[in-house]
């Protein structure tokens, strides 16, 4: 009889699949992993076997113990799997930015969930922080902690990178994948560059996360990405960060679904939408290899929903997708854009804003735009009498506002006003045309959002 003694024997050695259809035009040959051939849906059974193997190994789960891990939803999957077939209680503590479908799951297995606040790292209601502190207080926890413990890699090197190097015959030149705790893209990388150290390691940064920008901001597509840096991301395995937007992963997910029928995750959306790009520039030599991390399944209600992607900015017809060309053209006096000299007094400046009934002002010096007012700290160094109505503008003045050309869409302001920029200088040809604020973002929406038309 040929078969399987329990599900988790069925973890691991997933197909390499080509790409023929998204990847037309391109010289190399590019195939996906296709990890949600694994029983949980994704790349995490592999690390969820081997963190709980070694924890066994090393006494520090015992039977009837509680696994208790911080997860954004696969990790969970994988342990309630392992826990279920080996008899342990599993508690998976998630943040709530997590699709409804995800939780469900994990719940389907049997395992306790804890929904915590989207919240910084730092923050005690942070899903790792909740984690910690549970993992205390329950007699006989065990917390894999799959962002420093070493067989989560370790998991990748004995397996994931093996499969690789065999499926191509030796032949892969670029591995590309997302980070997420870093285990899947450092285990790989060791292994692959044990091989090959010419093999190229691309690693796949949503846009607002550290690990290739300066600093976080929010984003939708889940599982990868992070505002701190774990230990298992071993950044000196890395060639190249590929930042990708949530509108390039998510559109890139939808057309793998559609021309080449693989239904996979958002994660997996950018790992194939950075690889393209990269492709762009390889010869017809070169092998590149991405990885999907799950399966599309747990995001019917988002990205594969049309309503969700409309109302999340990121189809065409949404409203948030009007241009800064568009927005300034419907503000009374578009034309026109007051600034003031970086020679003007306190009270000149108070002047211009009380005519114009403006509450930001850029400071204009030589042509160019050298610093920013705003109301409020002209009233906060009145007020603490730091600044006298005679003074320069100078010794009050902000930096200057961030710039974006006119052709850039609605949500890139939005993102610069969430960061806390009062206003933004729009450009045409790189020259000033135009300063938007958040209320004209705001009437905006409100004009477009029926739900809202009786504000
Ligand atoms: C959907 C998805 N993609 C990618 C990853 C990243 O994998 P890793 O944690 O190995 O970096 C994860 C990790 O949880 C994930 O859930």
């Amino acid at each position: 009889m040929k078969y399987k003694k329990n599900i988790l024997e069925t973890v691991g050695h997933t197909p390499l699949i080509q790409l023929t259809k998204i990847s037309k035009g391109l010289k190399p040959m590019i195939f996906v992993k296709a990890e949600f051939f694994n029983p949980g849906g994704s790349v995490k059974d592999r690390p969820a076997i081997k963190m709980i193997e070694e924890a066994e190994k090393a006494g520090l789960l015992k039977p009837g113990g509680t696994i208790i891990e911080p997860t954004s939803g696969n990790t969970g999957v994988g342990l309630a799997q392992v826990a279920a077939v080996k008899g342990y209680r599993c508690i998976l503590v998630m943040p709530d930015k997590m699709s409804e479908e995800k939780f469900a799951l994990i719940k389907a297995y049997g395992a306790e969930v804890v929904k915590v606040p989207t919240t910084a790292t730092s923050s005690p209601e942070s899903y790792n922080n909740v984690a910690q502190r549970l993992a205390t207080e329950i007699h006989g926890a065990f917390l894999p902690n799959q962002f420093q413990n070493p067989y989560n890699p370790d998991s990748h090197y004995l397996t994931t990178g093996p499969e690789i190097w065999e499926d191509t015959d030796g032949k892969v030149t670029h591995y590309v994948a997302g980070v997420g705790t870093g285990g899947t893209l450092s285990g790989v990388a060791k292994y692959l560059k044990e091989k090959n150290p010419k093999v190229q390691i691309i690693g796949i940064d949503p846009e607002g996360s550290i690990y290739s920008g300066a600093y976080s901001k929010s984003y939708k597509v889940e599982g990868i990405g992070e505002d701190f840096l774990p230990r298992n991301v071993n950044m000196a395995l890395i060639d190249h960060f590929e930042r990708v937007s949530d509108r390039g992963a998510f559109e890139t997910a939808v057309r793998l679904a559609r021309e080449e029928g693989i239904l996979a995750g958002g994660s997996a959306g950018a790992a194939v939408c950075g690889a393209l790009k990269i492709a762009e520039n390889l010869k017809e030599t070169d092998v590149v290899v991405v990885i999907l991390p799950d399966t599309g399944r747990a995001y019917l209600s988002k990205f594969y929903s049309e309503k969700w992607m409309k109302e999340m900015g990121f189809t065409k017809e949404s409203p948030y997708r009007i241009t800064l060309k568009e927005l300034l053209a419907k503000k009374e006096l578009s034309d026109k854009l007051i600034s003031i000299s970086l020679k003007s007094t306190v009270k000149e400046a108070i002047n211009v804003m009380r005519k114009s009934g403006i509450s930001q002002l850029p400071v204009l010096h030589n042509n160019g735009y050298v610093g920013s007012l705003s109301e409020i700290s002209l009233m906060q160094g009145i007020f603490d009498r730091t600044i006298q109505v005679s003074d320069e503008i100078k010794k009050i003045m902000n930096k200057p506002f961030p710039e974006l050309d006119e052709s850039k869409e609605a949500i890139e302001a939005f993102h610069e006003f969430a960061l806390g920029s009062p206003a933004i200088l729009v450009l045409r040809d790189s020259k000033p045309t135009g300063l938007l604020t958040k209320i004209d973002l705001l009437d905006h929406f409100l004009e477009e959002n029926k739900e809202f038309a009786s504000v």
